[in-house]
């Protein structure tokens, strides 16, 4: 971490203020190894790797760990050479290009696309996992001036209170244990006037319950040992590509394909077939891994909006099943 950015973190157990009381590797201004130090509540958080650590290494989202350090880079438009990400973040939040001067915090960032976007319009960009996704996240964009990586919880971040311009959060919520608090939790930290964007799964409904693969198989595969799961969904994906290349040419090919558990982005995104399948197995192990999957209603979404202050917020079906946008205290 830079020293500069030590004016945006706080102590998350007592919201005080942070001090620097360790340095054992460091360059220009950029602790590698140390510690902070609250004063108020004498609490010490290591700082490991150039990342700030709020929580234990390893937790009920390692598994977003081993999936974001093994794509590291798959789903980032500098690497497809697309404008996937970039297209879903601007459609998603409704942001300008630029926004120097203001102050973004991203929750949940996974390995970092969103934050290479975000970055890319001269804000200065908080960002934030429970993972060890936060060590891929620092290798592609943890160098940029203007990227403050932590590893943190939404719960309980590691941030002053009402002190963002802008939050983001897709594709997090429904991974968290307790989703309307994690949501709750969000808008704590932004200024008055400042602005929400989220996503979160909507749950399934009528005959879409039915034979939902995913669902059914998820109490059993997200207590497998993730490596032998990850090893599974490879191979499974390797093996099933050239057949559901063939189905995804049937009437419904593509929903059939989910249904086989492979997420099938052909005709969707405007990728190689080598990155499509790239794409495959990191979905396939994030619908199968993850210890929370509590997708939502529309109207549940809604109501959060308005009993955090926002009752204008935009909520509809969208990206990831129910995007919302909002603006904090102001009637829009
Ligand atoms: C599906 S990934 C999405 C990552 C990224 N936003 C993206 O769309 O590429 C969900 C992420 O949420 C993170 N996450 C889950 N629970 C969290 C929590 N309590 N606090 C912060 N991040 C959390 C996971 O570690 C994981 O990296």
């Amino acid at each position: 971490m830079r020293m500069e950015h030590l004016r945006y973190l706080a102590c998350p157990a007592c919201t005080r203020g942070l001090r620097v009381s360790k340095v054992s590797k460091q360059r220009g201004d950029r602790i590698e190894t140390g510690a902070l130090h609250c004063s108020a509540c004498s609490r010490t958080y290591e700082i490991v790797r150039h990342v700030p650590r709020f929580v234990p290494m390893k937790n009920y989202a390692s598994t977003f760990g081993l999936q974001w350090s093994k794509h590291a880079r798959t789903q980032y438009d500098t690497y497809t050479g697309s404008s996937v990400s970039a297209r879903r973040f601007f459609e998603e939040t409704k942001w300008p290009r630029r926004m120097e001067g203001q102050v973004v915090l991203e929750a949940g960032s996974g390995s970092g696309r969103f934050t290479e976007i975000a970055a890319s319009t001269g804000a200065t960009i908080a960002s934030m996992d429970y993972s060890h996704a936060v060590d891929a996240n620092y290798a592609s964009n943890g160098e940029k001036d203007n990227v403050l990586i932590v590893q943190g919880d939404v719960y309980r971040m590691p941030f002053r209170p009402n002190s963002f311009d802008r939050i983001f959060c897709f594709g997090v919520l429904q991974h968290t244990p307790r989703v309307e608090e994690a949501f709750r939790s969000l808008t704590k930290y932004l200024v008055r006037g400042g602005s929400l964007a989220i996503d979160v799964y909507r749950r399934p409904t009528g005959k879409e319950r039915l034979l939902n693969t995913k669902y059914m198989v998820r109490p059993v595969t997200k207590r497998l040992p993730s490596e032998m799961l990850y090893s599974f969904c490879n191979a499974y994906v390797n093996l099933m590509w050239p057949l559901t290349s063939l189905i995804h040419r049937l009437p419904r090919g593509s929903a059939i394909n989910w249904k086989l558990l492979i997420p099938d982005y052909r005709g969707k995104y405007p990728l190689p077939e080598g990155i499509l399948k790239e794409w495959a197995t990191l979905d396939m192990f994030d619908m199968l891994s993850p210890a929370h999957d509590n997708p939502q209603t529309l109207d549940a979404v809604k109501r959060w909006f308005r009993d955090a202050g926002m009752p204008k917020a935009d909520v509809h079906l969208g990206y990831n099943g129910i995007m919302g946008r909002g603006t904090m205290g102001v009637a829009e």
